[in-house]
């Protein structure tokens, strides 16, 4: 027998290095399921394969609740595009809001219908819904096949105007909030502005909210318009609450295309300004509160947290917290001042969770400044009680009053 040669394999490093473009529309448009509007139609008939498409549809039962015409008017849109476009099956309606979000039950039954229509990779999943129902089905899509192409139709201000045009899916899992979900940009987004005619005024509320918060941080010039417009929005003035709508949607955007991370590699999320104590109002709560009204309330314990630290003036901190008021954001909720039985207020968990979702050190983002930001790497519990009291104070103590915003609006 031939002694073998030994064959020793040395360390060696060979790179793996690439990148992949991501390119996906944002619409705004009017009656997206109007026979005679042929966007969807040649979105989804935008690829090379041969026609016609097929396209599966989930709707938020909420909207289909508040519009029973919407779940005839797609299957009537499809019926007038067949030529290019086939369902896969009749339109599924959807648990609309946070409870479809809980646990793993909704996603993977979606998940398996979609496996039952066989869909594949060069199939579409059309979404229509608020956000947690873009979340959820969004999150099954991804999933199936390793992702199949999402088109985005959002019915909520906050969905049209923050999560419905980012890259993220998530649902509740465990303790806490989007604890699972993946990065999946859609294949597009149609905002259709006519479907939020059916919105409830606290629906409203949260989109308002979110669209002060990127304001705040990134938009000086968006700011003062929403200060100036305040009562308007507080009162459901169409074009304001549109108008609204489509600038805070294209701050957004630009923050994913510029930000250089917008798959969140690093520590930094700007746009998630004073999301730490929301995401903990929102589980304290048990989603009671919404996630938008949530984030009214921590954006303004965050903004006084930042002019404690000497980032805000007072000018500024008066025109951000009485400007949320006035267009009708609650800013307090009891659920900010619940302790332990240590006494420790339960809301400064928030700090950690946020810290283990992100990795690595705590990043909290704060104005430094309208319309500027700056990350903050540990914040002082003693200080946000201090600003937790203020708030109180400011929200207990005036919370009847409408007036117009005071400060340099
Ligand atoms: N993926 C992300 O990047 C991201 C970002 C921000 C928020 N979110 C998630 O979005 C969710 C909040 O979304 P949301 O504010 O859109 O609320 P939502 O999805 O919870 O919907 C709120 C309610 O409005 C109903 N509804 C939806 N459209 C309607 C319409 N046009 N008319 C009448 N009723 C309608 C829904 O059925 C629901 O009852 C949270 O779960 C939050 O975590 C995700
Ligand atoms: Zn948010």
């Amino acid at each position: 027998m031939t002694a073998q040669r030994q064959i020793i394999v040395r360390p060696r490093r060979i790179p793996a290095a690439f990148s992949v473009a991501f390119a996906y529309p944002v619409h705004f448009t009017r009656g997206v399921f109007a026979p005679d509007n042929p966007l969807l139609a040649d979105i989804l008939s935008a690829s090379d394969d041969p026609p016609p498409r097929r396209a599966a549809v989930f709707c938020d039962s909420g909207l289909a609740a508040a519009q029973p015409g919407l779940l005839p008017g797609i299957a009537r849109y499809f019926r007038a595009h067949a030529n290019r476009l086939i369902l896969a099956g009749r339109p599924v309606c959807v648990p609309g809001g946070e409870i479809g979000k809980a646990g793993n039950r909704l996603w993977q039954r979606i998940a398996r219908q979609l496996l039952a229509w066989r869909l594949c990779r060069h199939s579409y999943v059309v979404i229509v819904g608020g956000g947690a129902v873009l979340d959820t089905v969004g999150f099954a899509a991804s999933l199936v096949h390793r992702g199949l192409r999402v088109v985005r139709v959002p019915t909520t201000a906050l969905a049209q105007c923050d999560s419905g045009v980012g890259v993220k899916t998530a649902v509740n899992f465990g303790p806490g909030k989007n604890l699972i979900g993946t990065f999946a940009p859609p294949f597009a987004v149609l905002n259709d502005l006519d479907l939020l005619d059916s919105l409830p005024a606290a629906e409203w509320t949260a989109g308002i909210a979110e669209a002060f918060k990127v304001a705040i941080i990134k938009d000086a010039a968006g700011f003062r318009f929403l200060c100036r417009h305040a009562a308007e929005l507080r009162a459901g003035h169409r074009p304001i609450l549109e108008e609204m709508v489509v600038r805070s949607a294209r701050l957004h955007l630009a923050h994913i295309q510029q930000s250089g991370d917008p798959f969140e590699f690093g520590r930094a999320r700007p746009l998630d300004f004073g999301h730490w104590s929301a995401h903990k109002l929102e589980t304290l709560s048990r989603h009671r509160i919404g996630h938008g009204q949530a984030v009214g309330a921590g954006i303004a314990l965050d903004s006084i947290y930042a002019r404690l630290i000497g980032w805000l003036t007072e000018r500024e901190l008066a025109a951000i917290l009485s400007s949320l008021r006035a267009a009708g954001v609650r800013l307090w909720y009891d659920e900010l001042g619940r302790r332990d039985r240590r006494g420790r207020l339960l809301i400064l968990d928030g700090l950690r969770d946020f810290q283990e979702h992100l990795g690595g050190e705590l990043c909290v983002t704060l104005p430094q400044r309208i319309g500027r930001k700056q990350e903050i790497h540990a914040m002082d519990p003693e200080l946000i009680a201090r600003a937790r009291r203020q708030l109180q104070q400011f929200a207990g103590g005036r919370a009847a009053r409408t007036s117009s915003p005071a400060g340099p609006c």
